[in-house]
């Protein structure tokens, strides 16, 4: 029986740092981990020019406590006004990895996000060009279509409309939800890839929402039912190389997710990897471990793998982390709902 592991070190291919005394608490709790993180751009206002990416690089690494090591892969924020020669020369200095589609509206911080798709055709075809990849929030936010069915309309509504225009556009299908969606990232070719949180691996709706209402299970895309959770473990563990792991480990402040109207979001990272190794391990699957956390996601993004290597050991249930403060906040940290056997030395 494996009782302990030793891989490349793991990145993160989808979190939100925030700002300010936010971005200072949360900020380690990743770097602990993980080397590197496609950094979403959903800052209030978000970040949308090269010139903001660079700010908001240096406040991270201001904000990274002496002694650790961590690289944030910046992203843009596209809106209808992206000018694509930024977005060109902010890839081609190295210092955005990808730029970030919201369907305006669908999440945390997206009003500023695209409506008419027509609008962005220029940026689009800039990225297929030079290989940038579009990381996707893909939900629709057409009133009529219910929470539990906007990632599958969009997907055929959206999706594959605008992969289909944009020959060679590279697409990351973030925190995928569905059976529809792992389906269709299996269908794609190399251009396509998706990331999986570990909520959604870990808990479907029943969990949310079954003997009370638990708000710190809500984030979105919303959890789904049991068969689409399966449909996720199955496509992370089967060793299908275009999913890895994107935390989407999304911070807010306890008051405002313990409150009448909810805000999204799961802040999962201090405990992620240990998440993820029992989801492994239950299925037989620790031998496909590396290539979700640690190998696939720079495959995708044409990065080098880590040379750093991180060993988790298994032991007795570990004590999980409740709440870590933020400020004059605290940050509720993620219940799995069961216990963690996998710690990270
Ligand atoms: C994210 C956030 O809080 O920024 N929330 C979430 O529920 N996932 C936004 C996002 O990734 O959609
Ligand atoms: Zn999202
Ligand atoms: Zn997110």
């Amino acid at each position: 029986m494996t009782q302990s592991l030793t891989i490349r070190r793991p990145d993160d291919w989808h979190l939100h740092l925030r700002d300010g005394a936010m971005l200072k608490a949360v900020l380690p709790e990743t770097a602990r981990h993980f080397g590197r993180a496609i950094v979403m751009p959903n800052l209030v206002p978000p970040v949308v020019t090269g010139d903001d990416a660079a700010a908001y690089r240096d406040r991270i690494m201001a904000a990274l406590p002496e002694g650790m090591s961590f690289e944030p892969l910046m992203t843009l924020y596209l809106t209808e006004d992206t000018d694509p020669v930024d977005v060109r020369n902010a890839a081609e200095s190295g210092l955005i990895k990808a730029v970030k589609l919201y369907p305006a509206g669908a999440t945390t911080n997206s009003a500023s996000g695209v409506t008419d798709f027509d609008k962005v055709r220029g940026v689009l075809e800039t990225m297929a060009e030079i290989g940038l990849p579009l990381c996707v929030h893909g939900e629709v936010t057409d009133p009529d279509i219910d929470i539990f069915d906007r990632e599958a309309v969009f997907i055929d509504r959206v999706l594959d409309p605008v992969r289909r225009a944009s020959p060679g556009l590279r697409v990351v299908m973030e925190h995928i939800t569905t059976a529809q969606a792992a389906d269709y990232v299996r269908a794609g070719d190399e251009t396509l890839g998706a990331t999986i949180t570990v909520q959604h691996l870990m808990l479907d709706r029943n969990a949310m929402l079954v003997g009370g209402m638990r708000p710190h299970y809500y984030c979105l895309p919303i959890l789904k039912r049991r068969d689409h959770r399966d449909a996720l473990v199955d496509l992370a563990t089967s060793g299908f190389d275009r999913a890895f792991l994107g935390t989407d480990s999304a911070p807010h402040p306890t008051h405002k997710k313990e409150a009448e109207c909810c805000a999204a979001g799961a802040f999962t990272a201090p405990i992620a990897l240990s998440c993820i190794a029992e989801v492994f391990e239950a299925k037989g699957a620790l031998d496909k471990y590396e290539a979700f956390v640690s190998l696939n996601g720079p495959k995708f993004y044409g990065l080098p793998v880590s040379e750093d290597t991180l060993t988790l050991t298994k032991g007795p249930a570990i004590d999980l982390p409740t709440k870590i403060a933020a400020g004059a906040d605290t940050v509720t940290v993620f219940d799995p709902g069961q216990p963690l056997h996998w710690s990270v030395s």
